[in-house]
């Protein structure tokens, strides 16, 4: 079962919508958070790194809907079938490109084209070093000079409860004291046992990457990034890092 689980666990996520109605507040403030980094442009090009099933969008649609375009590449086909949906129903399709690719393999896109790339919460289960760093690699070869890459990956402080606290308190800041009551008796006890707890305990064995700020450096940094400012989010759980490819 756990094998089955881990193997099955973000398709089933996606294919099922549960990825969307489970994912706690403070992943999404984390987006918000990442895409605030973003300069404003009324043209460029956006690669989400690992894109899942497109959720960046909900927060990227207004730069798209300006001019930016998007290009969402993962693994899973069944994620990138919900991110064009989503797509649609932002009415931004000509904006939106989706399609499969694994991040450690042949670049996707020619050599500096992206202006920015984003890759949220997804080199951490490349649990293979040199893989990882390949990513990294062809990441930095397919930015443009002086553009920037936002990375964010769990940390070795994650922890399921504090995310669900930290989440149910921008729940109730944001949106209310009853959204936060159905939160946390109807959503979020399913948030925690299917999926953070999970994660958790995949980080805790090693089978997924739990980072230390330095790791996470180092690793940019050995791809050819220079390391811009750094962020703690997802309650503490997780470091965001900017890194810069300058001429
Ligand atoms: C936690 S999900 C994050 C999805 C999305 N970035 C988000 O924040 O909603 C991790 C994603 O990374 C993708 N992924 C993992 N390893 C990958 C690889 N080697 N190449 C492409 N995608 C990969 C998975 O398929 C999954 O969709």
């Amino acid at each position: 079962m756990p094998g089955w689980y881990e193997k099955n666990y973000w398709k089933t996520g996606f294919k099922s919508r549960l990825y969307d109605f489970l994912t706690p507040e403070a992943y999404f403030e984390s987006m918000r958070r990442t895409v605030a980094l973003i300069p404003e442009k009324k043209e460029g090009k956006i690669w989400d790194a690992g894109c899942g099933s497109g959720l960046l969008l909900v927060f990227l649609k207004n730069a798209l809907k300006e001019g930016m375009n998007y290009f969402g590449t993962d693994l899973l086909f069944s994620g990138l079938e919900k991110a064009k949906l989503r797509a649609r129903e932002f009415e931004i399709s000509e904006r939106v490109t989706c399609f499969q690719n694994d991040l450690s393999g042949t670049p996707p896109f020619n050599e500096n084209s992206m202006d920015i790339i984003i890759a949220h919460f997804s080199l951490y289960t490349i649990f293979d070093d040199d893989k990882r760093l390949q990513a990294l690699k062809n990441m930095f070869q397919v930015l443009k000079t002086g553009g920037m890459l936002i990375a964010t990956c769990p940390s070795k402080n994650y922890d399921a409860d504090k995310i669900i606290k930290n989440s149910l308190e921008l729940v109730r800041v944001n949106k209310g004291i009853s959204n936060a009551m159905i939160k946390r008796f109807i959503f979020y006890p399913l948030t925690k046992n299917l999926g953070l707890s999970f994660i958790q305990k995949q980080l805790e064995s090693g089978k997924w990457i739990a980072y230390t700020l330095e790791g996470f450096q180092e690793e940019l940094r050995q791809a050819g990034f220079n390391i811009g400012p750094s962020k703690s989010v997802y309650a503490e759980g997780a470091y965001l890092l900017c890194g810069h490819k300058s001429s």
